[in-house]
């Protein structure tokens, strides 16, 4: 399993619980320091203690993350606490379900806000910052399968999470002369505390995956810390799927 640098610093969105938290913890059991938001900010708190406790370092900054003052504040958390910025995960992401001819603009707005213009300002604020210290970086950005294949009632959700692939590519071509990569990750179902809410989900996707069993956390947390290993230095304007072979059969859940 490959290993992020020791020494390091990351920046993290939506990180209190499910993908986020995890990646998080596993960046800080291998030495990197972290920046956590969220806009829970007790949730945040418990998952800064959980990486605490087992001797990582983490620092919370809680808001929400399509706030651009927010950012800022994870930016300049990262330099005053950490010296640098090495690592920026825009992970945070609000999928609503809904009917197309009935989806109303309200949460609309609001999807796009977070899935779209958090990530869009995390990884500009970022790239600047990284760009300052002249010394590279990485930049991984949160996708789904539903931004490339069809699924129903999330026609805004998949339209964003296509939009977050195409962005990974520009920017991979626009940061690489600075030595930054950027890539995005597309998760297929994930067992995690909210999409576990529906009691049916293990089974579902059980049915559902070639694999036979919805992702971990633990999955797409390996993945990303692949991504922002010294491994993937060659690696840039990518999306990678970690979705037990969904995509390449796609069936939709009943
Ligand atoms: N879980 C899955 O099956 C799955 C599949 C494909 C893609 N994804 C994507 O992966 C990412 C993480 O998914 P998850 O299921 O772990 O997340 P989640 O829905 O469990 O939420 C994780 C955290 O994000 C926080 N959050 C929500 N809005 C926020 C905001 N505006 N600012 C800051 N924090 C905010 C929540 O408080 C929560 O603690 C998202 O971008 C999601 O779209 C998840």
């Amino acid at each position: 399993m490959p290993e992020v640098e020791k020494k390091k610093v990351a920046i993290i969105t939506g990180a209190a619980i499910g993908i986020g938290f995890e990646i998080a913890r596993q960046l800080a059991e291998q030495g990197a320091a972290v920046v956590l938001n969220d806009i829970d900010e007790d949730a945040a708190k418990r998952a800064a203690e959980k990486i605490e406790n087992a001797g990582g370092r983490v620092t919370v900054v809680a808001g929400d993350s399509s706030d651009l003052i927010v950012i800022d504040q994870m930016v300049q958390t990262a330099i005053e606490t950490y010296g640098q910025i090495d690592y920026a995960i825009a992970n945070a992401g609000i999928t609503t379900f809904g009917d197309f001819l009935s989806y109303p603009l309200e949460q609309f707005q609001q999807l796009v806000n977070v899935n779209l213009q958090g990530t869009f300002f995390l990884a500009q604020k970022a790239a600047q910052q990284l760009i300052k210290q002249g010394d590279g970086g990485r930049i991984l950005l949160m996708s789904s399968v539903t931004g490339h294949q069809y699924h129903p009632d999330l026609a805004a959700y998949g339209m964003s999470k296509a939009a977050i692939r195409m962005l990974a590519k520009s920017l991979g071509v626009e940061l690489a002369p600075h030595g930054i990569t950027v890539n995005a990750i597309s998760p297929g179902a994930t067992a995690t505390e909210r999409t576990l809410s529906d009691p049916s989900y293990n089974e579902i996707w059980s049915k559902l995956n070639p694999t036979g069993r919805p992702g971990t956390v633990q999955d797409v947390a390996h993945a990303a810390l692949f991504l922002l290993s010294p491994h993937a230095g060659q690696i840039t304007g990518q999306t990678l799927v970690v979705d037990g072979g969904w995509t390449a059969v796609s069936p939709p859940p009943e």
